[in-house]
């Protein structure tokens, strides 16, 4: 097994996963030094191309964009987001799976479902391509953006896609938007370390996305906290160049052949 996903599962019950989102050398090396995982999720869609869903992000986007992430991530273990429709079944899932991995050199990658996915989940893991699972909302199929695990069934359904997860070997599962108690419950009763968005603390570890947590990414989601003001930093600089151009201070002797 991969050192740094036996680390990641590991932490289980001993202290906190920290993983965020990147999309380009520069945020992942930076992040990197932080982080536990480093994902390069499929959120790229909307937080990059103003796509009204990451339906539309294709598998040549996502093996770009990593490319460019693997160049700053040292440390952490990288995780690629498989997009849409590129893991209709077992067959097509490891074919795709497998251009990611030998072009990217990532980690791992990440699949949304539980129960209808099982089969394609087992087929990586057999052929040596570690899984991180992705349950609660899930982005590539929502039609709704709600919070996941007010109703029974759904709870019931969530907490059996959990179990079936761990059972196929998946070492790390996010759980997005899910009730408080319900992510306790799932947290508790599976073996491998649950990574939450919107899904409260009892989960082993959080993920975020950057562009977010920089406030470089205007959504005013409940599970979001923004760490910093970007926008105000990026406009006060380039504020200040220009004024610098205008009035002849940029460029001076030093800055000149
Ligand atoms: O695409 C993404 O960034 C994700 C995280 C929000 C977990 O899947």
């Amino acid at each position: 097994m991969n050192k740094n996903i036996l680390k990641i599962i590991l932490k289980k019950d001993k202290s906190k996963i920290i993983c965020l989102t990147a999309y380009s050398k520069n945020i992942a090396s930076i992040i990197d030094k932080h982080c536990d995982i480093v994902l390069v999720g499929d959120s790229l869609g909307s937080v990059l191309y103003n796509f009204s869903s990451t339906k539309k992000v294709s598998l040549d986007m996502m093996i770009e964009h990593s490319k460019s992430v693997r160049m700053g991530v040292k440390k952490s273990l990288m995780v690629v987001d498989m997009p849409h429709n590129t893991y209709r079944n077992p067959k097509e899932a490891l074919k795709n799976a497998k251009k990611i991995i030998t072009k990217t050199k990532c980690d791992a990658v990440k699949l949304e479902g539980g129960k209808k996915i099982v089969q394609t989940i087992k087929t990586l893991i057999k052929n040596k391509i570690p899984v991180m699972g992705h349950l609660g909302l899930l982005p590539q199929s929502a039609t709704s953006f709600k919070f996941k695990g007010k109703k029974k069934t759904e709870r019931k359904i969530i907490l059996r896609d959990s179990k079936i997860l761990e059972e196929a070997g998946v070492f790390s599962i996010v759980l997005e938007c899910v009730e408080s108690s319900l992510a306790k419950e799932i947290t508790k009763k599976i073996s491998v370390p649950t990574i939450g968005i919107g899904a409260s603390a009892y989960c082993d570890g959080q993920v975020l996305v950057t562009d977010d947590l920089i406030g470089l990414n205007k959504i005013s989601a409940r599970f979001v906290k923004r760490y910093l003001n970007i926008e105000k930093q990026i406009n006060d600089s380039v504020l200040k160049f220009k004024k610098d151009v205008v009035t002849n201070k940029f460029p001076t002797k030093k800055h000149s052949y």
